[in-house]
């Protein structure tokens, strides 16, 4: 006998079939059941979340920081630049971590720990070059959102805090970097330590305190490895998380500034300048800049790591040697401006004085600045060729200072130091008289 089909007749002929029926109050019972356990589900979802969010405020976070937190619709490609350091932050601890896991941090060892994770551990290599590419990479966004913020004004007031802070930030960072570059213990990591702790011998009356202090013994040793270990792996980066919330913090209370630096709170200018929330319309643009970000990270660490020796240099892959000096110990290129700086002047403590004040002075740049504009889109010429020069000089005294010095280059790298000095202290000249440009 030929098998009926039920659910052929429950469609064919329903109310005629008696099996028919039977299997609708089946699938009737089958559906209330489905679409209780689902409300029960959901309830009991709702419900633990509901635990959870009434206990810790993630909600109110999430609120106050994406979807409700407004900042200017004008904001340009230069505002990339604070979220892509949060991310190298992230992405330096979390690869640091993992190296301190096979990091051996004695004089002994710790040259060979780090060839061993690179040859022997799985994908060691890849963690080591993401964190020294990552600290490469982390100084040219620092430069390009210090840069975003000299040519928008965002140190002036009522921004100045986030400023110092901000500068404070990038002296943390050049300290951790430089801490960082003993770690391998090379024979660049040791002689540029050498270097740098003996310069501040040459501080009258503290001076040699102060290197002793800094290298734990008389010459770089294995207390100097332990307190720069210290330092670099828990002292400074706990000391950058404190700093970058405060940044933020300040931030926030002040709120942003745009490219046309135009207060967003005066009633007057509130036809020009809408709001947007950060999430969607930033976390969008955001988001593909780290896409883009990361493309062009990626091709660096798995091509080219070690950047023609401008990210780690050859001397580094040759064991430190107290008894050899290398022909030409160079500086890794962040600090090479200042190291330029001490290099070119004659008298070794006038050129620390000088190393010191040429990052100290950017934090009186707010009270520095005179102009009533902020942005140099508004600026007049003055501002703008100042910012072009300072730029360039920076730039050319930082690509000097790794070169091999001859005299000729010393007198060049000497008028660049000056310009970049005159940048700051001709600033209140220049800013006060030129003449602006309307933004009406
Ligand atoms: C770890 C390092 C740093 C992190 C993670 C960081 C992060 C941020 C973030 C997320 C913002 C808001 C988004 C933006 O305006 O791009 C910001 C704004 C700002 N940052 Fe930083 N920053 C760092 C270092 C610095 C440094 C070194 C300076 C200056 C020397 C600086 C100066 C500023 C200023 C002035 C603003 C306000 C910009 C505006 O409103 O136009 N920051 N920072």
């Amino acid at each position: 006998m030929q098998k009926k089909n039920p659910t052929k007749q429950k469609y064919n002929h329903p109310q005629k079939s008696i099996s028919g029926e039977r299997q609708l109050e089946k699938d009737d019972r089958i559906e209330k059941k489905q679409f209780h356990r689902k409300k029960f589900q959901s309830s009991y979802i709702t419900f633990i979340l509901n635990w959870f969010f009434d206990r810790l405020p993630i909600t109110r976070f999430l609120k106050n920081n994406l979807t409700h937190y407004y900042l200017p619709s004008n904001l340009n490609f230069w505002y990339i630049f604070g979220s892509l350091s949060l991310f190298l932050l992230a992405l330096q601890i979390l690869s640091g971590i993992w190296l301190m896991m096979f990091y051996t941090p004695t004089p002994e060892a710790a040259f060979n720990s780090i060839e061993m994770m690179m040859r022997d551990v799985p994908y060691g290599w890849l963690f080591r070059y993401l964190h020294t590419t990552g600290a490469s990479f982390f100084f040219i966004i620092i430069y390009c959102h210090i840069f975003r913020s000299l040519l928008y004004g965002s140190y002036k007031k009522p921004r100045e805090l986030v400023w110092i802070i901000g500068v404070t930030l990038y002296i943390a960072l050049l300290s951790e970097a430089f801490i960082g570059y003993l770690l391998p213990w090379g024979q660049m990591s040791y002689w540029a330590s050498q270097i740098a702790t003996s310069l501040w011998a040459s501080i009258p009356g503290v001076g040699p305190y102060l290197m002793l202090w800094m290298r734990g013994n008389s010459v770089v040793s294995s207390e100097t490895l332990h307190r720069f270990f210290a330092l670099h792996t828990t002292g400074i980066p706990l000391f950058l998380l404190f700093l970058v919330w405060l940044h933020l913090k300040a931030l926030r209370k002040v709120g942003s500034n745009n490219p046309d630096g135009i207060s967003h709170s005066l009633k007057t200018h509130k036809k020009f300048l809408t709001k947007l929330p950060f999430h969607p319309y930033y976390t969008i643009k955001d988001l593909f800049a780290l896409a883009v970000f990361l493309v062009i990270f990626c091709a660096v660490v798995f091509f080219t790591p070690e950047m023609e020796g401008y990210f780690i240099e050859p001397n580094n892959f040759i064991p430190a040697n107290p008894l050899i000096t290398p022909s030409h110990i160079v500086p890794l290129w962040y600090l090479a401006p200042f190291y330029g700086m001490l290099c070119i002047i004659p008298n070794k403590l006038f050129g620390i004085l000088t190393m010191i004040l040429a990052v100290v002075i950017l934090f009186t740049l707010p009270w520095l600045d005179r102009s009533p504009i902020n942005s140099l889109r508004y600026r007049g010429r003055y501002s703008r060729t100042a910012l072009g020069i300072f730029t360039i000089s920076f730039g050319l005294l930082s690509y000097l200072s790794m070169t091999v010095l001859t005299p000729i280059k010393i007198t060049f790298m000497q008028f660049l130091a000056i310009n970049y000095f005159l940048f700051f202290y001709l600033m209140p000249i220049y800013t006060s008289y030129e003449k602006n440009k309307s933004f009406f």
